[in-house]
């Protein structure tokens, strides 16, 4: 996309996204390497921080932390929070990688967690990183109500858990090799894969925040559409891309026989439909005026990015 939006920031200067990614990943990627020192046993911390520091577009902590300032928090309000969407997600795909669920050899153009440290490492790497998470952001929190902590404890939890990516990921595991596989059961595994992180991911931020209800409904919305519009935009990319760009084995997708988005609808329907929600994101910001240029430019880059 052009790194220039069209809106205008709240100083009257043009937007920046390509700036704004840069400054917000710098402060994420900072935290993220304070929040986990070498201990011992060294080999789990080292392991835990080879795929936790990886690298990656860091784009849950960064819709949390958008999410927060857009509603009045401050960015330091929402930080160990977003370290903690980072470590969930980051062990997400430790655990997907291993050879029991995908078997994949790269993640962030760099091996897999168990092709350096072996399955049983990887496993408790995961295993670390997700019980860490939980301890960090309860532990670091400051200037937050222990309330709105506490909800959003309580969220990160079931969004985990088997209403969330547990969950979507078992009917994942379950639909491979299916040819029947419906519209329905893809967009139920994407809504718990991906779509239930990237939700709490913004609404956290707006809790933290102390937002309303009626904004936390809005942003629900916002990050329900942007969520599928992600995944719908990653099974294009499987089919579009190249390893070198996805850093991950492209076109995995034809080779295990899932059904995509791409494989039910087709290219270009795919791609309509995406653009359709991000439209759909837009309209659900509409009443938070200016303020919302970050989340309005974040939704324009998941249907834009090229990995
Ligand atoms: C990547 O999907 C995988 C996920 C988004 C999450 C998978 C969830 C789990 C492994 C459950 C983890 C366990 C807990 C406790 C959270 P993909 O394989 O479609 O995409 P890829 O091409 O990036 O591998
Ligand atoms: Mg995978």
């Amino acid at each position: 996309m052009a790194d220039t939006v069209r809106v205008l920031d709240q100083q009257n200067a043009p937007f920046n996204l390509t700036d704004y990614l840069a400054a917000k990943k710098a402060v994420v990627e900072a935290a993220l390497d304070q929040s986990l020192p070498i201990a011992r046993p060294e080999k789990i911390y080292e392991a835990m921080r080879y795929s936790l520091l990886a690298g990656g577009k860091r784009l849950r902590p960064i819709l949390c932390l958008s999410a927060c300032e857009l509603c009045g928090g401050s960015e330091a309000m929402a930080l160990p929070t977003a370290c903690a969407l980072e470590m969930i997600h980051t062990m997400s795909l430790i655990h997907d990688d291993l050879p029991a669920m995908d078997n994949d050899d790269y993640r962030r153009g760099k091996l897999t967690n168990h092709k350096v440290f072996g399955e049983d490492i990887a496993i408790l790497a995961g295993d670390g990183l997700l019980a860490y998470a939980f301890e960090y952001a309860a532990a670091q929190t400051q200037g937050v109500a222990p309330q709105n902590l506490i909800q959003v404890l309580a969220r990160l939890g079931r969004t985990v858990g088997a209403a969330g990516l547990v969950g979507g990921q078992v009917l994942d595991l379950e639909s491979e090799g299916k040819t029947d596989v419906s519209a329905e059961t893809l967009t139920f595994i994407h809504t718990h894969k991906t779509g239930a992180l990237l939700e709490t991911s913004v609404v956290a931020g707006a809790v933290l925040a102390g937002a309303s209800q009626d904004a936390q409904a809005k942003l629900t919305l916002y990050a329900q559409r942007i969520g599928l519009a992600f995944q719908i935009v990653d099974d294009i990319l499987d089919i579009t891309a190249t390893q070198a760009e996805l850093g991950k084995t492209a076109g995995k997708d034809l080779v295990a026989q899932k059904v995509t988005y791409p494989s039910l609808w087709g290219l270009e329907e795919s791609r309509r439909q995406a653009r359709h929600l991000i439209d759909e994101a837009l309209g659900a910001l509409e009443s938070f005026g200016e303020k919302a240029t970050p989340l309005r430019a974040l939704a324009e880059y998941i249907v834009e990015r090229k990995n």
